[in-house]
């Protein structure tokens, strides 16, 4: 039994495991031994690293399980060392980079985070920092390959207890290269679906797709889900998404969803829902961990009441939560009937030439409809019915606490797309959420490809 002492200092000894598992990944030294064991000196040429140097990582990583040393001196792969392989089913070599090179720069924050409350200053945080991405291919690749590897677990253990495969058309929101999806997509043959995410995560989303052996069935959509989210979908999914965001901006995204659903929808989490109780254990702490780590960009995990409460202001009821083996959850949503809360339903310029109306319906051969404001070109526009602003004010307050003070910038267009079969129509529920932030649908001629988004 390990005295107080004993147990806090192996608490705070875990520093030197992580980077060595960074090290070790970043090198692909379990991708060389892989081949069969080898020296130090072999492993350091195909390393192309410092040699002697190569021989104390190899060292400390026999010290730690990850790999072991003959009798002959060479050194040879374990199973744990396995796992920090690039192409072994269940891979953390993604993981392994990420830790080592992002969320430790963060962590050395966390006394400041907690002083002052502010996001790191170790990163570029919340949108920011996703979109700085952009401009850093290999951080992009770090994070998006952890996050794909973590997406692949957690759908594996999602699927265990929730059953996706009633839902034929998914969207995975903000699904980066797709793990999730092609999880799904591998479970389910008829099933289909996209993944909207940042435009510039098309080529590896769309290479991560194809890898899978999925992309006749799985999509992708560049687009912003601050901005629109597309139609058509009856299961709107997000993996670690909400988590990223505080409430302000979690509303954004929730109401988009549900300006684009209707009563067939089903909106599902996947998250790590933070326990009344904390307990010692591998899970509370896991999700203790991801709070920690949101707080540094802004976001947090959410108690399932807190997840129940955000819902009820955008128009979705909090229907389930079935807890995975894992940490994870699966938190399911309903759309309340009635109109959609407002949102900020994006909106296009009307221009001198085609002015804000109502199209006739039933005379328009429409592909799809866009949302125009009907008289302020870029303005905030508010609930037009006494409904609506019912529907977006929490009970017990006396404002509507989620409309910023100065009206947002909405320049952007949002189209939808018309479901099959009944091609005048935008689907249920999207019209309604339309006109009751103020804006004026109207038909437009040209047909886009499917869940574009402009
Ligand atoms: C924590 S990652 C989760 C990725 C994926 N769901 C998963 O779990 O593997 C957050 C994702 O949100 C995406 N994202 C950030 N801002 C976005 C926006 N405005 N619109 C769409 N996606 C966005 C990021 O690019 C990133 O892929």
């Amino acid at each position: 039994m390990d005295t107080p002492q004993q147990t806090v200092s192996q608490l705070i000894g875990g520093y030197w495991a992580a980077q060595v598992a960074c090290a070790a990944a970043s090198l692909s030294l379990p991708d060389h031994l892989a081949k069969g064991p080898m020296t130090a000196d072999d492993l350091a040429a195909a390393s192309d690293a410092h040699a002697p140097s190569v021989k104390r990582l190899l060292r400390a990583m026999v010290s730690l399980g990850l790999c072991a040393q003959e009798a002959d001196g060479r050194y040879a792969l374990t199973p744990e060392g396995d796992c920090l392989r690039v192409d072994t089913p269940g891979s953390v070599r993604g993981r392994a980079i990420f830790i080592g090179e992002m969320l430790w720069h963060q962590f050395a924050d966390l006394t400041n985070q907690v002083k002052t409350g502010e996001n790191t200053k170790a990163l570029l945080a919340g949108a920011e920092g996703f979109e700085a991405m952009k401009d850093n291919p290999a951080q992009l690749h770090t994070f998006q390959t952890a996050m794909a590897e973590n997406s692949r677990t957690a759908a594996r253990d999602a699927m265990g207890v929730y059953h996706f495969g009633r839902f034929e058309r998914v969207l995975d929101l903000g699904g980066g290269f797709g793990g999730v999806l092609s999880e799904l997509l591998k479970a389910h043959p008829n099933q289909t679906g996209a993944v909207m995410d940042l435009p510039f995560l098309k080529d590896g989303a769309e290479a991560y797709l194809k890898a899978a052996g999925v992309e006749g069935r799985g999509r992708f959509i560049g687009g912003s889900f601050f901005e629109a989210v597309p139609a058509g979908f009856d299961l709107i999914l997000m993996k670690f998404i909400i988590h990223d965001w505080g409430d302000d901006q979690s509303r954004t995204i929730l109401k988009h969803c549900r300006a684009v659903a209707d009563d067939n929808t089903t909106l599902a989490l996947i998250e790590q829902v933070v326990p009344d109780v904390i307990a010692v254990t591998p899970q509370h702490q896991a999700v203790i961990r991801g709070d920690l780590t949101m707080m540094g960009i802004g976001g947090k995990e959410r108690t399932a009441e807190e997840y129940r409460s955000l819902f009820a202001e955008c128009g979705w009821r909090l229907e389930s939560i079935t807890p995975s083996g894992s940490a994870f959850s699966v938190i399911e949503a309903r759309p309340v009937s009635g109109p959609a809360p407002p949102s900020r339903v994006s909106c296009a310029r009307p221009s001198a030439t085609s002015p804000c109306r109502r199209p006739s319906r039933a005379a328009t051969p429409a592909s799809a409809w866009r949302g125009t404001c009907r008289d302020r070109p870029s303005a905030w526009v508010r609930p037009c019915s006494p409904e609506a602003r019912r529907h977006s004010r929490p009970q017990n307050s006396s404002q509507d606490s989620d409309l910023p003070a100065e009206p947002p910038k909405l320049d952007a267009t949002l189209r939808v797309r018309v479901r099959a079969g009944d091609p005048t129509r935008p689907p249920a529920g999207t019209l309604s959420a339309l006109t009751s932030v103020g804006a004026v649908v109207r038909p437009v001629r040209r047909t886009p490809p499917p869940f574009t988004l402009k």
